[in-house]
């Protein structure tokens, strides 16, 4: 039976604004926002003042209330209002994936004990209704992998950079787009799309993973040459969540990556977001739409609430079945590495080298290096360095011992 949802609504930013108005033109919910909280009382509104509060406890201890949405941009206020309205017994909605991915398990159990749903659809890749679909869909089809583009402004900038825009235009073109945060750190050095790849995993595989044990780095150091490097080479780089299944361990990283002209994600540019889903019966298949924006994001939250009308809520099905998974960083993978100062090229040890090139201002090497000794190094502090990780397949320590082949006669020199 349809449940009439009564909902508390906080933050009336991009988000919450789209969520206001799309709630408004679906007429197939039975859901209406009862209240809004927000922070700033000098704000001007689309909508009259007197639906507005300014205290969390207008929502929180108003019984009626039996869903909150929580759309602010504050995550560590964000979490006492979940952690409270859990705990008060009411449905939560969130977006905010920062906030979820750093406490889901504790989320998880507070829902559970308080027999209420806590959906999330909107925090991983926007409007691109993934969460569900490995939860439900995927749950009898065994996953070997779930990647892809889940930053929409890391990817407008790299679209960018195909063009010939440096990355410092491109960044400040996303801002004036609106695209980019005054502050986007959490965007260009891969945060946010760790973030969503930590829900990833858990939906994908049932592994519960903090974010602070998986490795980011993202596309601030990236130069016009090894943009170069790629067009040369038919690439393009895409910043790259991936989560892979390797024997029975998981492994999961973001970082640049070298995509084939082939390859599903090549012309997946600008906003947009990908996420490619590879099991062992469906094969590989393809979700493709906007990352971010209000509509786009609203349109999974609306999704969420309309789900809560039925009393969805995500079973966590994979945790039970394989609370085993462990996560390595024991595997080797080809990269490209480049540097303006050949002597920095050294920071990382290669198993095996293909390719070294040098010249002035520009030299890079590639081959197989073992993701431990990468992930040691904190990527987006190294100034001199630039890595993406090149096509070919990942390897294990066996494949490498036998492939291993140092070619140094590839060395040119430019003067
Ligand atoms: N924008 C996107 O495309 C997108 C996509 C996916 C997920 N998300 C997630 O959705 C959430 C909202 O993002 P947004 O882009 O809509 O943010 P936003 O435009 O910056 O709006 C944030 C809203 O939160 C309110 N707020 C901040 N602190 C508050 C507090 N302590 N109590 C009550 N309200 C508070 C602000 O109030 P004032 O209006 O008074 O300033 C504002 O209305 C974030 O978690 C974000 O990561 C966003």
């Amino acid at each position: 039976m349809r449940k009439q949802l009564t909902i508390g609504l906080f933050g009336f930013g991009c988000v919450g604004t789209g969520l206001y108005q799309v709630l408004n033109q679906s007429n197939l919910l039975d859901a209406k926002i009862k209240r809004i909280i927000v922070k700033n009382k000098a704000k001007k509104r689309i909508i009259a003042a007197e639906h507005f509060g300014y205290e969390a406890s207008e929502i929180l201890n108003d019984s009626e209330i039996n869903v909150v949405v929580e759309l602010i941009n504050d995550s560590d206020e964000a979490l006492i209002i979940v952690r409270e309205a859990l705990a008060k017994g009411k449905h939560v909605v969130s977006a905010n994936k920062k906030l979820i991915a750093e406490h889901l398990d504790e989320l998880i159990d507070l829902a559970k004990q308080n027999k209420v749903s806590f959906l999330y659809e909107a925090s991983v890749a926007g409007s691109i209704p993934i969460l569900r679909n490995l939860e439900e869909y995927y749950n009898n089809d065994t996953l070997s992998s779930v990647q892809g583009i889940v930053n929409g402004t890391t990817n407008y900038i790299l679209t960018q950079s195909n063009y010939g825009v440096s990355y410092a235009d491109a960044l400040q073109k996303a801002q004036e787009l609106g695209f980019a945060e005054a502050n986007p750190t959490l965007d260009v050095d891969g945060f946010d799309s760790k973030f969503k790849l930590v829900l990833l995993i858990k939906h994908a595989f049932g592994l519960s993973i903090l974010p602070e044990n998986v490795f980011n780095y993202g596309i601030r150091q990236i130069k016009n040459q090894d943009v170069k490097y790629a067009s040369e080479k038919d690439y393009r780089i895409k910043l790259f969540a991936r989560a892979e299944k390797i024997g029975d361990k998981i492994i999961g990283f973001v970082a640049p990556h070298f995509i084939k002209k082939e390859h599903v994600a090549y012309q997946v540019d600008n906003e947009f977001n990908a996420v490619i889903v590879e099991a062992s019966f469906s094969d590989r298949q393809l979700f493709l739409g906007k990352g971010a924006g209000s509509f786009p994001t609203a349109s999974a939250v609306l999704s969420d609430i309309s789900a809560l009308q039925f009393d969805y809520q995500y079973e966590y099905r994979k945790s039970d079945k394989e609370s085993n998974t462990e996560f390595t960083e024991d595997f080797y993978l080809k990269i490209y590495l480049a540097s303006s100062d050949v002597d920095a090229l050294k920071t990382i040890p290669f198993a095996q080298i293909d390719e070294i090139f040098q010249s002035k201002g520009y030299n890079y090497q590639t081959g197989y290096v073992k993701f431990s000794d990468l992930s040691k190094n904190n990527f987006n502090d190294l100034e001199k360095l630039f890595f993406a990780v090149l096509p070919e397949p990942f390897l294990n320590e066996n494949e490498i011992v036998n492939s291993k082949q140092i070619k140094e006669d590839l060395i040119n020199e430019i003067v």
